[in-house]
């Protein structure tokens, strides 16, 4: 790690490992069995989610770098000059560089609980943007995120791309809306990325990509039960699901089981149908309308909102005008 980061860690190993075997084994005991979508990011989970996002069926990705290429300079205008930018669940996006050369940006923090990835892409950046200051965050960005003070103090920025605000329930959703919003000074702004509703198999497609990539991504909760809370299990007896669940508007994604069988992790057994599942990452999908409702609910004012030429995609650049 270069020394231009600034690294504060907020989810030291240990402690982080206590809480997820709980959670872990708290969801399975339930019906239905149920797992948190951050679990699914640890050092490979996070390049298997990069690679998700160059699938030709995972159209999210590319088309919200193609509204924020288009609309950077109006950003950079409504954002002004000498900014901090926020980049929470910052992964190693191509998008926060199209930023970063485009806007007027003095500070960048990078938020992240997968810690190896988060220092190795925000050397990446400090290394080369030498003039800009980095920060690091090693945080859960579902719990309250510990901005660093001497960066709440001038314009902000927080951007949110990805739809990864789909990833809580809309309750969820809202209470971190709220919780950005308190954290930030008024002045400052959210921009957000966020899928919209579309046919079924335009959906379905993207989250079950050709290549078997989502795959992957979802059986890999397997292999982290395995060699982190000493799971005895044959991932060959799952498969993955993943469907658009009409009545709730979102994308469901599930690890079934192939057959009758019981597990052992961490010391706990557990019994499986054949065919029942770990619901593993829920994916909402919002119209804009329904979106700008829940984020007006949570303080925000919607100042401007950017979609692709098909209607796909939605970029939101939200306000706290205090
Ligand atoms: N934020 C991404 C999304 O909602 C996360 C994601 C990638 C995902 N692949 C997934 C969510 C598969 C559910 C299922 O698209």
């Amino acid at each position: 790690m270069t020394t231009a980061v600034h690294f504060y860690d907020h989810e030291p190993t240990e402690a982080y490992s206590l809480s997820m075997r709980e959670d872990i084994l708290k969801g399975l005991r339930g019906r239905p069995k149920v797992s948190s979508p951050k679990y699914l990011y640890d050092q490979y989970g996070s390049v298997l989610f990069e690679e998700i996002c160059r699938q030709p069926e995972y159209y999210l990705s590319r088309t919200e770098e193609a509204i924020l290429a288009s609309v950077v300079d109006e950003i950079g205008e409504l954002a002004g000059e000498q900014l901090s930018l926020i980049d929470i669940g910052s992964g190693a996006s191509r998008k926060i560089r199209l930023l970063l050369e485009q806007m007027s940006i003095s500070n960048y923090l990078g938020v992240d609980i997968s810690r190896d990835f988060l220092i190795e892409s925000t050397s990446k950046l400090a290394t080369d943007y030498p003039w800009l200051n980095v920060h690091a965050i090693c945080a859960d960005f579902s719990k309250r995120i510990p901005f660093p003070v001497e960066l709440t103090d001038g314009r902000i920025v927080a951007f949110f791309p990805g739809s990864s605000i789909g990833n809580f329930t809309p309750a969820e959703a809202s209470a971190f809306l709220a919780g950005i919003y308190h954290a930030l000074p008024p002045g400052s702004a959210l921009l957000i990325g966020v899928d919209l509703i579309k046919d079924p198999s335009t959906l379905e497609a993207a989250y079950n990509d050709a290549a078997g990539i989502t795959a992957l991504f979802n059986l890999n909760l397997l292999t982290r039960l395995e060699t982190e809370l000493d799971a005895q299990l044959d991932s060959g007896r799952f498969f993955h699901r993943a469907f658009f669940n009409e009545k709730h508007s979102r994308i469901e994604m599930h690890l079934v089981s192939t057959v009758e069988q019981v597990v052992a992790i961490a010391g706990e057994t557990f019994q499986f149908r054949e065919g029942e599942s770990i619901h593993t990452e829920n994916s909402y999908k919002y119209s804009i309308e329904g979106f700008q409702t829940l984020a007006q609910r949570s303080g925000f004012t919607c100042r401007k909102v950017w979609t692709d030429g098909c209607g796909y995609f939605s970029v939101h650049y939200l306000e706290h005008q205090g």
